[in-house]
């Protein structure tokens, strides 16, 4: 039995949110230019949680628009799984909120992987397929970065923008033109401290010396979490296509996680991908951490960028430290 992506949704919020905001909205101590030329961010979106849009409505959002591609009901999913670090509350899932705003049935759970979310996640509902345990699940990456940002902190605000993203991944027969390969997934809990909210759980909870400190929101050591993303891609994705026994000429497309545009180039440079064959979309969209693959897997295909046997490369790092590489086969 083999699993294959069938059908992808996206939702952005609707609130556009330019570089500018951050000095002249913000009053911080940043400018266009730099923003731009560290980060090749120019800009982001938003939710307006005032409005409803927390992470499991944009989840339900881009739910709704992969049923549409797919041409199929809430009804017709076994299982509903959210790749999130942002959930609307800590208790109970995602999953379970955006099963119950599509009237789907079938089970649901979330998955924290934060950046790697979604290859993570990718894996777990394809072996999930390819056993049999379900037949269709409904798998989404969700994140409402910009309720755990720190709208004070320079280093981190400016980096990430709110989205979901969703796939559809099936069973398919061992003839069906799609598939989901193999993935190789890592992670080094070791790097922990390097990318973090520290309060918030069992060991800090919160109270006013927290709130005050902004220790429930995102810190980040953006240099060493910058250095550790490149060689980690690179050596994984290395790894992956001596294992796969795979050549940069087999990937029609090179997807990676978009945390940094410098990263990026600079990963597919020593890859040897070349820029037309890597899709960016952190101009447009920042981080999305568990939503920037799937919605710029979505974007690609709307752009005409993506056709039947063509073999599409994941890459991704992120907080735990977590990363890995997964390929899929395009099929419909
Ligand atoms: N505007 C202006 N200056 C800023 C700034 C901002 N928004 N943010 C940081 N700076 C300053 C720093 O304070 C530092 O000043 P200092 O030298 O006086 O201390 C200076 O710019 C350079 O900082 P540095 O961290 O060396 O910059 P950088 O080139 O590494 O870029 C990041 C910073 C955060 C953009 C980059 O490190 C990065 O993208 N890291 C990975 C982040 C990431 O991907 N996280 C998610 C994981 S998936």
């Amino acid at each position: 039995m083999k699993a294959a992506i069938t059908a992808t949704g996206r939702y952005f919020p609707a609130r556009e949110v330019p570089n500018s905001y951050f000095y002249d909205d913000l009053g911080l101590d940043t400018n266009d230019e730099w923003i731009v030329s560290r980060t090749g961010i120019e800009t982001r979106r938003l939710a307006d949680p005032s409005k409803g849009e927390t992470c499991s409505f944009m989840a339900t959002q881009a739910a709704r628009a992969c049923l549409a591609d797919a041409g199929l009901e809430a009804g017709d999913l076994d299982a509903i799984v959210v790749a999130t670090v942002t959930p609307d509350q800590p208790l109970p899932s995602v999953a379970c909120f955006t099963q119950a705003a599509l009237g789907a049935k079938g089970f649901a759970f979330d998955l924290v992987a934060a950046c790697s979310g979604f290859v993570y996640g990718l894996d777990v509902c394809a072996a999930m397929v390819e056993s049999g345990r379900a037949k269709r699940v409904m798998f989404i990456g969700a994140d409402h970065m910009s309720s755990i940002l720190d709208f004070a902190d320079r280093n981190t605000c400016i980096l990430f923008g709110d989205a979901a993203g969703a796939v559809l991944i099936e069973q398919v027969p061992d003839d069906h033109p799609g598939t989901i390969h193999r993935s190789l997934l890592r992670a080094d809990g070791t790097g922990a401290k390097h990318l973090q909210i520290p309060a918030g759980g069992g060991r800090l909870p919160i109270d006013e010396g927290i709130l005050a400190e902004r220790m429930h929101k995102v810190k980040q050591e953006g240099r060493v979490v910058f250095r550790h993303a490149v060689s980690s891609i690179v050596k994984v994705v290395r790894q992956y296509f001596e294992e796969e026994q795979l050549d940069v000429e087999d990937v029609a497309l090179f997807i990676p996680h978009q945390a940094n545009r410098r990263i990026i180039e600079a990963a597919a440079d020593r890859l040897r991908v070349p820029r037309d064959k890597t899709v960016i979309t952190i101009d447009r969209f920042a981080n999305t951490t568990a939503a920037s693959i799937p919605t710029a897997l979505d974007l690609a295909r709307e752009e005409g960028r993506v056709k039947v046997g063509d073999r599409l490369l994941f890459a991704t790092f992120g907080a735990g430290f977590t990363w890995g590489a997964q390929t899929i086969t395009w099929g419909v």
